[in-house]
């Protein structure tokens, strides 16, 4: 469903952040934001992507106030960063959490919630419930040195929520889960979104950010390169077509083959030539088209060559498509200049 896009009151807004981090010894800089502007409205989901090194945790970093900005600005829920006001509204699961490893997860939710100064009753309830809903339950009592990494991750994200936060700020929160884990924890984001929270995550598991976000950022090497709905990014015209055949040892040009194998290997290998790409397993074969080519013509040549038309698919740009231009656009400069 539609999102309205961020006004004014938006809940995150970052504007022309920088972040410069300079190691103590070496004086080496390492300038790992540079220009970051953004803003997420009230309750959207929004996806923060980016290869490694990106500048994701850094841009965590400075909204959650644990670094210094070098410069520019950001406020949270309407506070400029950082805020303790805001700190009680929020929510926060950071890329490798880290708690007491001695404490269960019970009293972890236990002491989070006192943290919060919520009372007795309340953060019994809020921790059991919180324990169910990351599917904890089998693991009460266990110690958290004992949690596997997707147990951990799902302790982190049930922290993250024990004051009942306003936002949601997750990094890599399907880092460590399996593909049941991160199904599980896409349908978490979403019912946050259901009950009117934000939710701000990044990752780099993009069909994930795909299947849930309302607008995505893409970050590389520090600079935003786009930001808005993942369907409104991407292009709108085919980048080709996939036609799917399946072959038969009927074809004209196979006629004098001696065997059937002879004749699937024919046939192929005509196919192959007229097309772009092809993928061949046995008698299936995925020939990919480029955008200008005549469609009709190539599956008039194929069915002359003994194939069987599967299926004829029009091929878009996905998220991934855009993603990997982005990825290597950024990356092609600097590499022309380690070259020079
Ligand atoms: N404390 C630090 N001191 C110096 N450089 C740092 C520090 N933290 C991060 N960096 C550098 O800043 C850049 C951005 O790092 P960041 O951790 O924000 O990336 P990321 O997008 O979160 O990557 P990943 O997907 O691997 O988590 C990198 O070049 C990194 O080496
Ligand atoms: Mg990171």
């Amino acid at each position: 469903m539609a999102r309205p896009a961020p006004s004014d009151d938006a809940v995150i807004r970052a504007t022309d952040l920088a972040k410069t981090y300079r190691t103590p010894f070496r004086r080496k800089k390492v300038e790992a934001l540079r220009g970051v502007s953004f803003a997420v409205g009230k309750g959207e989901v929004f996806g923060f992507l980016g290869p490694n090194g990106a500048g994701k945790t850094t841009t965590i970093r400075l909204l959650m106030g644990l670094c210094s900005i070098t410069a520019g600005s950001a406020s949270i829920l309407g506070q400029p960063v950082p805020s303790r006001e805001a700190r009680q509204r929020l929510g926060f699961l950071p890329e490798q959490p880290y708690f007491y490893d001695y404490l269960d997860v019970v009293e972890l939710l236990d002491l989070g919630g006192r943290l919060f100064g919520i009372a007795a009753a309340e953060r019994r309830r809020r921790g059991d419930r919180l324990i169910e809903r990351v599917g904890l339950r089998h693991a009460r009592g266990l110690a958290l040195k004992k949690f596997s990494k997707g147990m951990m991750q799902r302790a982190g994200l049930a922290m993250a929520l024990i004051n009942d936060p306003d936002l949601v700020v997750l990094d890599e929160p399907m880092s460590g889960l399996d593909p049941v884990g991160r199904k599980e924890v896409r349908d978490l984001i979403l019912e946050l979104r259901d009950q009117g929270k934000t939710v701000f995550f990044s990752s780099h598991i993009l069909s994930d950010v795909e299947q849930i976000s309302d607008r995505v950022a893409i970050v590389v090497g520090g600079k935003i390169q786009d930001v808005g709905r993942p369907r409104e990014l991407v292009g709108h015209a085919p980048l080709g077509t996939e036609v799917l055949l399946h072959l038969t040892a009927a074809g004209d040009v196979t006629a004098g083959a001696a065997a059937p194998a002879d004749a699937l290997a024919a046939a192929t290998a005509a196919i192959t030539a007229r097309a772009d790409k092809v993928r061949a397993e046995r008698d299936e074969l995925l020939a990919v088209l480029g955008p200008g080519a005549d469609v009709d013509d190539f599956l008039a040549f194929a069915r002359g060559h003994g194939g069987k038309v599967v299926s004829v698919t029009p091929r878009y740009e996905t998220l991934e498509d855009l993603f990997l231009r982005r990825v290597e656009a950024a990356r092609a400069p600097a590499a022309r200049e380690a070259a020079s």
